[in-house]
C-alpha cells in the first residue's frame, strides 16, 4: 500500500495494505491515565505516573486538576506525570469554568469528586460532550446531597456544582457505566455513612482496584460496592500505566481480518473487565496469543501476538458489552471479512458516546459499499462483504470512528483507498496512531 497521506490539513488517505507486519507498543491506557491523575490529586503526597497517555482527553483532566490547585508536572515526551496533592480535602475553588473538552470521563468523574467540596464549580466541554447524557450522574448525586444542576432540566452540561454535606445512600446503577460508578464512589469518599452501590456495577474495575490500593474504605460484596465514608485519608500511588487495550483493538482487528498479517503488541493491559474484544475475536476464529504475562501496578499486562485468520460471524450481546463497549467500531470492521451475519445487541450506550456510533458506522461504512442493518441497540453486517470499495468518509470528530475507518481502509481490495475527513481526532486517545499505521503496512 501507499503510506497514509495527509491530503489536506483535515483529511488523510489510507490505501489497501498488501501485508501487515511488525511490533507496536500502543500508548498508555486512557482510563487508567485519567484515574492516575484525578485520584492522585486527592492522595496524600507525591505520585509518579509512568507511561501516561498524553492524549487530549487526559490532558483535559490535568488542566482541570491544576485549576483546582493541584501541582502537576507533565513531561509529554517522557510520558511521565508527577502529582503533588494537598490530600483528600485539599482542592480549591476554581477561579474559572473547568473545561473537560471531549472527555466524558473527566466530566463525570469530576461531577462526583466536586460534589464532595463546599465551593462552586462549573464544568463544561465541547459540543459533543455538551450533548451527552448527564442526568445519570446528576440524579444520584442530588440524592447524595450535592447541589448540582445542568442545562435542559438537569440533563446536559454545563454543570454547576456546590457540594459538601453528603449523606451515604443506597443506589442501584441503571446503566453499566464505569464513569457513573466512579463518579459515585468519588462522591461517597466524602459522604457521612455508608454508600452502597448495587444494580449494574459490573463494568471496568480500575477504580475499585485503584482506590482500594490508595487505602479507601471500600468493600466489595456479592453484587454491591460499599464505601464506608467519610474516608480519612488516601495515599498517593505511583503507577506504571499499561498499554491501552482499546487502542490495541484496532491492530487486533486489522491483523485478524487481513489475509497476510503478523503483528505483536507489547505490554497491553489485559484486565478481565476490558478483554471482551479478545474474547469476541477468538470466538470469531481469530489467532491471538498471550506472551510475557505479568502484573504491572496491580494490573495484568501481556504481549499479544495476532496473525491472519479466517473469521466467522460474531454474535455480541449481554454481559460482554461493558467489557468491549469502546471496541465496537473496531469489531464492526472485523465483521466485513467474517463469514456470515455478525450481530451486536444490547449496546444502546453506543448511541450516546462521542457520537451516535451505530448511526455513524452505518452511514460511513455505507460509503464503502457495506450494508449495515441498524437497531436501537445494535447493528448487523453480513460478510465477507463483496462490494467493498474505497471512498470519502467522515469521522464526526470521534477518535474511535476515525481509527476504525482507517483499518477498514487497510482491508480494501487492491488499489482502493478511504479518505478520512477530520482524522486528527485520533489524538484524543491515540497520539501516534497514524505513524504506527504507516510502520506496519507494506
Ligand atoms: C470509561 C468508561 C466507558 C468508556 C470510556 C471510558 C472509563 O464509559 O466508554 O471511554 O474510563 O471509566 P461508560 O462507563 O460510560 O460506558
Amino acid at each position: 500500500m501507499s503510506a497514509p497521506t495527509a491530503t489536506t490539513n483535515t483529511r488523510i488517505t489510507i490505501g489497501s495494505a498488501r501485508r501487515l507486519r511488525g511490533e507496536i507498543t500502543v500508548p498508555g491506557d486512557k482510563a487508567l491515565s485519567h484515574r492516575a491523575v484525578i485520584f492522585n490529586s486527592i492522595g496524600e503526597g507525591t505520585a509518579r505516573i509512568t507511561n501516561f497517555l498524553p492524549g487530549e482527553d487526559c490532558l483535559s483532566s490535568i488542566a482541570c486538576m491544576r485549576q483546582l490547585g493541584v501541582e502537576i508536572d507533565l513531561d509529554e515526551v517522557a510520558r511521565t506525570v508527577v502529582t503533588q496533592s494537598k490530600g483528600l480535602r485539599g482542592l480549591q475553588e476554581p477561579a474559572d469554568v473547568l473545561n473537560a473538552g471531549n472527555s466524558g470521563t473527566t466530566m463525570r468523574f469530576l461531577s462526583g469528586l466536586l460534589s464532595g467540596f463546599p465551593f462552586q464549580s462549573i464544568l463544561t466541554g465541547d459540543a459533543s460532550l455538551r450533548s451527552r447524557p448527564m442526568k445519570r450522574v446528576i440524579e444520584p448525586l442530588k440524592l447524595l446531597g450535592s447541589l448540582i444542576s445542568g442545562r435542559q432540566n438537569d440533563t446536559l452540561a454545563p454543570l454547576v456544582i456546590r457540594g459538601g454535606n453528603l449523606k451515604g445512600f443506597r443506589y442501584d446503577l441503571p446503566v453499566a457505566s464505569a464513569q457513573l460508578k466512579t463518579c459515585l464512589l468519588l462522591a461517597a469518599l466524602y459522604a457521612e455513612g455508608d454508600t452502597t452501590l448495587g444494580g449494574l456495577i459490573e463494568s471496568r474495575d480500575h477504580t475499585e482496584r485503584f482506590l482500594t490500593a490508595m487505602g479507601a474504605p471500600l468493600e466489595k460484596t456479592a453484587g454491591t460496592l460499599v464505601m464506608h465514608g467519610p474516608a480519612k485519608q488516601l495515599q498517593a500511588l505511583d503507577v506504571v500505566v499499561p498499554g491501552d487495550i482499546s487502542s490495541a483493538a484496532f491492530w487486533l482487528v486489522a491483523a485478524s481480518a487481513h489475509p497476510d498479517a503478523d503483528i505483536t503488541l507489547r505490554k497491553v493491559g489485559v484486565n478481565e473487565t476490558r478483554t471482551g474484544i479478545i474474547d469476541a475475536l477468538l470466538e470469531m476464529g481469530a489467532d491471538i496469543t498471550f506472551e510475557n504475562e505479568s502484573l504491572v501496578g496491580g494490573e495484568p499486562v501481556a504481549d499479544l501476538r495476532v496473525r491472519s485468520a479466517r473469521l466467522r460471524a460474531g454474535h455480541i450481546g449481554g454481559s460482554i458489552i461493558p467489557r468491549l463497549v469502546d471496541e465496537i467500531p473496531a469489531l464492526a470492521v472485523a465483521a466485513l471479512q467474517a463469514e456470515g451475519t455478525s450481530e451486536v445487541r444490547d449496546a444502546s450506550e453506543l448511541r450516546v458516546k462521542e457520537t451516535d456510533r451505530i448511526a455513524a458506522i452505518a452511514t460511513e461504512f455505507g460509503r464503502l459499499g457495506v450494508q449495515v442493518e441498524t437497531r436501537p441497540d445494535g447493528l448487523s453486517i453480513t460478510g465477507p462483504v463483496s462490494g467493498l470499495k474505497g471512498g470519502a468518509v467522515q469521522s464526526y470528530g470521534d477518535h474511535r470512528l476515525a481509527m476504525a475507518l482507517a483499518i477498514a481502509g487497510l482491508l480494501l481490495p487492491a488499489g482502493e483507498a478511504v479518505e478520512i475527513e477530520d482524522y486528527h481526532c485520533a489524538d484524543v486517545s491515540y497520539p501516534g496512531f497514524w505513524d504506527d499505521l504507516a510502520r506496519i503496512v507494506d
